[in-house]
């Protein structure tokens, strides 16, 4: 009987440890990341509105080190996000990439031993703008030379792991990115600079693997 239950302590603290996110660690979690802007910009060229800019999805990857149990620091990377832009008299008139790497501090809660790990993040946002072209519409109104200027920002999240076994996780997360930029173009040779945020929340289903 006594031998049993050292046998069922040795096999709890034994899954504990299998099982949960700790200090030490470090994941990769790869899946779906769609981009939904929650744009607005100055009026372009005094008549036409803000810029409307549309969804995008990618893939997206995090890779997540456990400094403690507890706290996680995670590097948010995707494949580039293809946007189209315009506003509603004109429709689309361009397309734009950028890439939107973020840098976060987490508190996961829960311990060593929870299958289950919410988390909430803070950290800081870099996007980087390009290929920005305009297309046969706009290029038929005579705009040209377009240009995004890159954005700091600050981002926010919150994510819920969810642990298979060992090596396997799934994840959902919601990002929150403070990207506000200046577009550059020309309008029939006249340079233009509208202030345009896009601000998106990004939402990610994954996939996610321990080492
Ligand atoms: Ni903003």
């Amino acid at each position: 009987m006594k031998k049993l239950a050292v046998a069922a302590l040795i096999l709890s603290s034994f899954s504990g440890s299998l099982w949960a996110h700790e200090a030490g660690e470090f994941f990769i979690r790869a899946g779906s990341a769609t981009a939904r802007p929650t744009e607005g910009s100055d009026n372009v060229l005094g008549s036409l509105g803000g810029f409307n800019v549309d969804n995008n999805t990618q893939l997206g990857l995090t890779f997540t080190y456990m400094a403690t149990d507890n706290v996680g620091v995670e590097l948010l990377a995707a494949t580039p996000f293809r946007h189209k832009v315009g506003t509603g008299p004109t429709g689309d008139i361009a397309t734009v990439h950028h890439l939107p790497p973020s840098l976060m501090a987490q508190w996961y809660f829960g311990d060593a031993n929870s299958k289950v790990r919410p988390y909430v993040g803070a950290g800081v946002n870099y996007t980087t703008f390009f290929d920005e072209s305009f297309n046969d519409t706009g290029k038929a109104a005579g705009l040209s030379d377009l240009s995004l200027k890159d954005s700091w920002g600050a981002a926010g999240q919150v994510g819920l792991d969810y642990l298979i076994n060992r090596d396997w996780l799934i994840n959902m997360s919601v990002w929150y990115m403070d990207i506000d930029t200046e577009v550059k173009f020309k309008a029939g040779g006249v340079q233009q600079n509208v202030d345009t945020r896009l601000d998106p929340w990004v939402f990610m289903f994954s996939a996610g693997y321990r080492f």
